[in-house]
């Protein structure tokens, strides 16, 4: 019998080699060669050749997409709208994040309408079944199965012709028609391709479950992620109650929106009003702690800043970033000295946007600086205010996108006042307050002034 030699395959693009390479010879990415087994086709098997049909634009006629609602309000947003009929959505997410129990929950108000099949080929179907009761879900329509076989799969598919299918994880499901073993790149790619197929000529949408790599990406190939039409990363601190559901790519809708959920013992309920959540815990009279309006997708969300600076005892001293980018804060540091004179060599800085939410937006600068001015200074930023826009490297503050929706937003949550960029004044409507003291600025120095204006009334 001829020996079984390995391959070594791209995570990025699929490619091929015989030997490993620190750079991939077909796409240039480095490290991303994983040592697999190769594929063993499955002799005699040639590809028919299919017939070539084509047709004028014009002569092409389509009913508009039939969305389902998942029963999930924030999940329907992130998918912008409903549940398309005929979709592959990938729902990736750390170990224990509660990806089963997001997928378990839409059985329960589709369940009513429509027919489920839930495969796992990580857990029983008593296993699951013991979570559909804790969850309040079980129902005559759901149906579950233990198996990882992607024929197998398939096949029961296209006879019950089940309304919606879940697959919980495709690094647990095989093809018989490679030899390599489950979870491995080629694996991962077929199956993933082979359900893709499923989904559209059966027209039910089909949800996979990926587990992530230790860099937080899909585990798999990124090719992966181009077949499907949408994939969804739900994130959020495990140690924390709160998860957060975000499009990274949709089909057939925005990948601005996220979704976010509370986990709690009777599974993930929708949290509609997460300024509330994300500010509550927070404490009055500590310097470094101020209070952004981060637009998410079309949602203004506030979020705390917090800033700590104390004395470093480390000849570089350290700066951390959690939940901000990295790069920035040494950008807004170097602005802070530059600009407004004040100076942070000697002294470690840590930023943490709490709660657990990432924000990527350039109108987070202004409150990390005034929370980096107010830590090392220790001066406390007023409880009641608020602060957007974007620090420019002049220490110019420049405005923003949706400065009505920020300012309504702090005005609903009981914010009395709120320092912008002075030439948003324009987007605001003139002659209306909003229920708000605005503050323009348009340099770093006049927003900590008027800060601290604020702070002696
Ligand atoms: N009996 C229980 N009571 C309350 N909460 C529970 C219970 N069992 C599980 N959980 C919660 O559900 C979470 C696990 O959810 P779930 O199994 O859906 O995650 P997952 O992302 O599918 O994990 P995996 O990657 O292992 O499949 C746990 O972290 C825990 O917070
Ligand atoms: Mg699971």
């Amino acid at each position: 019998m001829a020996k079984n030699k390995t391959v070594f395959v791209c995570s990025e693009c699929g490619a091929q080699s015989s030997k490993w390479n620190g750079k991939c010879p077909s796409c240039g990415a480095w490290n991303t060669l994983e040592e697999t087994v190769p594929v063993a086709v499955v002799s005699g098997r040639s590809a028919p050749i299919g017939e070539f049909k084509y047709s004028r634009i014009s002569e092409i006629s389509y009913e508009d997409e039939t969305r389902y609602s998942t029963g999930i309000g924030e999940l329907d947003r992130v998918l912008g709208g409903g549940l398309v009929k005929g979709s592959l959505v990938l729902i990736g997410g750390d170990p224990g994040i509660g990806k089963s129990t997001l997928l378990l929950q839409i059985c329960g108000f589709m369940g009513k309408d429509h027919t489920i099949l839930y495969v796992s080929g990580e857990e029983s179907e008593r296993q699951i079944k013991m979570r559909a009761e804790r969850l309040g879900v079980a129902c005559e329509n759901l149906f579950l199965a233990s198996n990882n076989n992607c024929e197998s799969i398939i096949k029961a598919v296209c006879e019950n012709k089940p309304e919606c299918v879940i697959i919980d994880s495709i690094q647990t499901i095989t093809s018989s028609a490679l030899s390599s073993a489950a979870g491995s790149i080629v694996q991962v790619r077929e199956c993933t391709g082979a359900f893709m197929h499923m989904a559209k000529s059966e027209e039910i949408p089909v949800f996979i479950v990926s587990h992530v790599n230790k860099d937080g990406g899909i585990a798999g190939p990124k090719i992966m992620e181009h077949i499907v039409d949408t994939v969804l990363y739900f994130e959020g601190d495990k140690q924390l109650a709160f998860r957060i559901l975000r499009a990274i790519k949709n089909r057939f809708g925005s990948t601005n929106e996220i979704g976010v959920f509370k986990m709690d013992d009777d599974g993930l309920t929708e949290v509609e009003n997460p300024s509330e959540m994300m500010l509550s815990g927070r404490l009055a009279n500590v310097s470094g702690s101020t209070v952004v309006c981060t637009m998410e997708g079309t949602r203004p969300i506030l979020a705390e800043v917090q800033a700590l600076v104390t004395k470093s005892s480390l000849s570089a001293p350290r700066r951390v970033a959690n939940g901000f980018d990295y790069n920035r804060l040494y950008m807004i540091l170097a602005v802070l000295e530059k600009r407004t004179g004040f100076s942070f060599g000697g002294v470690d800085v840590y930023v943490n946007i709490v709660g657990g939410l990432r924000i990527d937006e350039p109108a987070a600068d202004l409150a990390v600086a005034m929370a980096l001015y107010s830590g090392l200074c220790d001066k406390v930023i007023p409880e009641n205010l608020m602060v957007f826009g974007e620090v420019g490297l002049g220490g110019e503050i420049r405005s923003v996108s949706r400065v009505r929706e920020r300012v309504k937003e702090g005005a609903r949550l009981g914010f009395t006042k709120c320092v912008i960029p002075k030439n948003s004044f324009s987007a605001l409507s003139k002659g209306d307050n909003y229920g708000i003291d605005i503050i323009g600025a348009s340099t770093l120095s006049g927003a900590f002034k008027a800060v601290a204006k604020g702070e002696n009334k």
